[in-house]
């Protein structure tokens, strides 16, 4: 597939609590993964941006829902939504408890959301939260999109058997993932064409 140009791609609203979310409008396809992953780095990857989401070293600085308007060239118009990261050890029980609501709320509940793409660590592999986290969206119909990020930090030879380890192991959980993982990277946007056409293959 071709580069995707993206001509429009602008913050709309930060969702804080259960409910406040923007009028129901264009799909959205969610982003979501532990923190630290490279979430946000993903977003201005796709979208072209150098600061369109914020991106931290501070793992969890992400609180709310974060919505942003996107059109790729010649398509409809998408929403893309940042989702808090997970599995960061320094939250309180209080936080924790908030994330789960806030993002199950959203994720069961929107009738627009057409993807949630879950974001991995290459370097890391898939862990407990993760297989918790494909689980969870399978059981409530909602089809995960599997990508490893920050591939450029893996030898050449490690990356495909990095992303076959990853299949491996939700297989191993029990899970059947509709479609092999994606590696990505946003240092050297390795990825960003296969996770488009995914992505605009209609339902991911
Ligand atoms: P939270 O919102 O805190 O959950 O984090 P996040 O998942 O949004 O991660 P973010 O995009 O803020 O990136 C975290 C750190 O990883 C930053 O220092 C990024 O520069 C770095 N990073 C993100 N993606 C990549 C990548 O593909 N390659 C490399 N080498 N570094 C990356
Ligand atoms: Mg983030």
């Amino acid at each position: 597939m071709s580069v995707v140009d993206v001509p429009l791609a602008e913050y709309l609203v930060e969702a804080r609590s259960s409910g406040s979310w923007p009028d129901v409008g264009p799909l959205e396809i969610a982003f979501a993964g532990r923190s630290n992953v490279g979430k946000s780095s993903l977003i201005n990857t796709l979208t072209a941006r150098k600061a369109l989401a914020r991106t931290s070293n501070t793992p969890g600085r992400t609180k709310g829902l974060i919505f942003f308007r996107v059109q790729p060239q010649g398509r409809p118009e998408l929403r893309f939504v940042d989702l808090p990261g997970y599995g960061y050890a320094r939250v309180s029980q209080q936080e924790r408890h908030a994330w789960k609501t806030l993002v199950e709320g959203y994720v069961t509940e929107r009738g627009t959301l057409a993807a949630v793409v879950v974001v991995i660590d290459a370097r890391r592999g898939v862990k407990d939260e993760d297989c918790d986290l494909v689980e969870w969206l399978l059981a409530v119909g909602r089809r995960p999109c599997v990508v490893l990020t920050k591939l450029d930090k893996l030898a050449r030879n490690e990356r495909k058997l990095t992303l076959d380890a990853a299949r491996a192991a939700f297989a191993k959980a029990g899970l059947a993932l509709p479609k092999p993982p994606i590696g990505f990277s946003s240092r050297t946007r390795e990825g960003r064409d296969a996770l488009w056409a995914r992505l605009l293959e209609g339902p991911a």
